[in-house]
């Protein structure tokens, strides 16, 4: 690697095959980014498995479908180091020292934290609501019984509060065990300490390398500044190691979904790098596009259209003439989307056949390589991290 270059560090989690979205995206500006940065791209699989331990038997195979992709697209693993991170265990010494500098209100700030918390908070809302007719019957219950109080009915009455009791004993330790407040600041036991430490192992990607640069979307800004933090407090306490690194925000097409929502794996509405000719016909014609434009001639909305929004990234040379025409009412979905079967299966063929050229065992390779390059600069600052922590 050229002296001199400043240093980007970028990562994804495993997710497996790659779709246009992630092209789009992150892959198009990673390759752009090679020629002109000393780069290292990270397979997050530790990442992988904050919010779920067992998605670890998955992660083999999504590296590999992942990496074959990145490689397809042109990603050079002689010009980047691509690597993984579970092969360069430095990652996790540097995330437990760092651990020592963030502190927990800090972390219980970080929005992506907040929101995996209102999601399952959310779907334990439901929960709540079986609890609420439950009590509604307690109440019955009780009613009842001091009607055989009143009565003089006391053994009767007598039996039914007992029931009660044991009853109401039982929630309280139940919701105590499953830890019982939904709605106030406990946290639920479906967040481990690991995803709670997501951003600090994160921080710990960056700076072992000491990047420089990082491309991020937007929605990772707090993570860099969480790494910007970590880096100025370590230096401050023990000695000037790291840099404060920067975000580079690119600007990128925007690829909706053949649904509509932001394309995505987990929605199903993905077009994969992998989709055969076939299965990119099927998947363009069964796509939405403006519900507004029912019939041919009428005028459709090109910001809204996840047809649109694909050919504006594969079919530059069209697109502005798409867009006027589909305004206009002048072109109707069928024929849109038959041209766009077109220049996507056109396009995807020599990423298709790049990415089976590779066998597994030369993806692995390419891994374990470029592991072995990113462990050697990972030793270095972690030497220096130990000799400025302990002397
Ligand atoms: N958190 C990132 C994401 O979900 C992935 C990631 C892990 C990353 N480590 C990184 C991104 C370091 C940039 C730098 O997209």
């Amino acid at each position: 690697m050229e002296k001199g270059k400043k240093v980007i560090l970028s990562g994804m989690r495993p997710t497996g095959r790659m779709h246009i979205g992630h092209l789009a995206g992150v892959l198009t500006n990673w390759v752009k980014l090679q020629d002109e940065y000393e780069c290292y791209y990270e397979i997050a699989d530790w990442h992988a498995l904050t919010d779920n331990p067992a998605k670890a038997r998955e992660v083999n195979t999504n590296v590999l479908g992942m990496v074959r992709d990145w490689l397809a697209v042109g990603i050079d693993p002689e010009k980047a180091t691509v690597f993984r991170q579970s092969y360069v265990p430095e990652h996790a010494e540097l995330h437990l020292a760092f651990s020592m500098l963030v502190s927990v209100p800090r972390l219980l700030r970080n929005p992506t934290f907040k929101e995996k918390l209102s999601e399952i908070r959310k779907r334990k809302g439901m929960t709540r609501m079986t609890l609420k007719v439950g009590r509604l019957q307690v109440e019955e219950e009780l009613e009842q019984a001091l009607r055989f109080l009143r009565e003089e009915e006391v053994v009767k009455a007598e039996r039914m509060l007992h029931s009660l009791i044991n009853r109401a004993k039982e929630e309280v330790m139940e919701r105590l065990a499953e830890d019982a407040s939904v709605e106030g600041s406990a946290i639920p036991p479906e967040i481990s300490y690991g995803l709670f430490g997501y951003p600090v192992l994160q921080a710990a990607d960056i700076l072992l390398y000491k990047g420089e640069i990082v491309p991020i979307g937007e929605d990772q800004l707090p993570h860099l500044e969480l790494t910007r933090e970590i880096a100025r407090d370590f230096n401050r306490i023990y000695a000037p190691v790291f840099p404060i690194p920067e975000p580079l925000l690119t600007e990128t097409p925007k690829i909706l979904g053949t649904d509509g929502r932001k394309m995505s794996k987990s929605y199903n509405n993905a077009i994969f790098l992998s989709d055969p000719p076939h299965v990119v016909e099927e998947k363009i014609k069964k796509s939405v596009t403006d519900p507004m434009k029912v019939r041919r001639n009428d005028p459709g909305r090109p910001e809204i259209c996840p047809i649109f929004h694909m050919h504006a990234f594969f079919n530059g040379d069209e697109a502005e003439g798409i867009e006027r025409e589909c305004r206009a009412g002048k072109l109707g979905c069928v024929a849109c989307k038959g041209r766009l079967v077109e220049v996507v299966t056109e396009k995807l063929a020599p990423i298709r056949e790049r990415a089976e050229g590779y066998t597994d065992g030369e993806v692995w390779e390419i891994v374990e390589e470029g592991s072995k390059r990113a462990k050697e600069v990972a030793e270095r600052t972690m030497a220096e991290v130990k000799e400025a922590v302990f002397g």
